[in-house]
């Protein structure tokens, strides 16, 4: 299995919360992911990599 990747650190959420929310939620956008699990809520710094894991889902 792929290791665990922590995304955000201000709220440590780690990518497999992320990838699960998107999933099961048909999340779509940045806002949206930061409104269900509270990644990104706070310096921002994981924007990118929020968006990037979007992308890898919803292509
Ligand atoms: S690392 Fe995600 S908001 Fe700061």
């Amino acid at each position: 299995m792929e290791e665990d990747q922590l995304i955000c650190t201000c709220f440590d959420v780690y990518k497999s919360e992320i990838v699960k929310a998107i999933k099961s939620k048909e999340l779509t956008t940045l806002q949206e992911v930061i409104d269900v699990t509270d990644a990104g809520n706070g310096c921002g710094c994981c924007h990118d990599s929020i968006q990037e894991i979007l992308d890898e889902i919803n292509g």
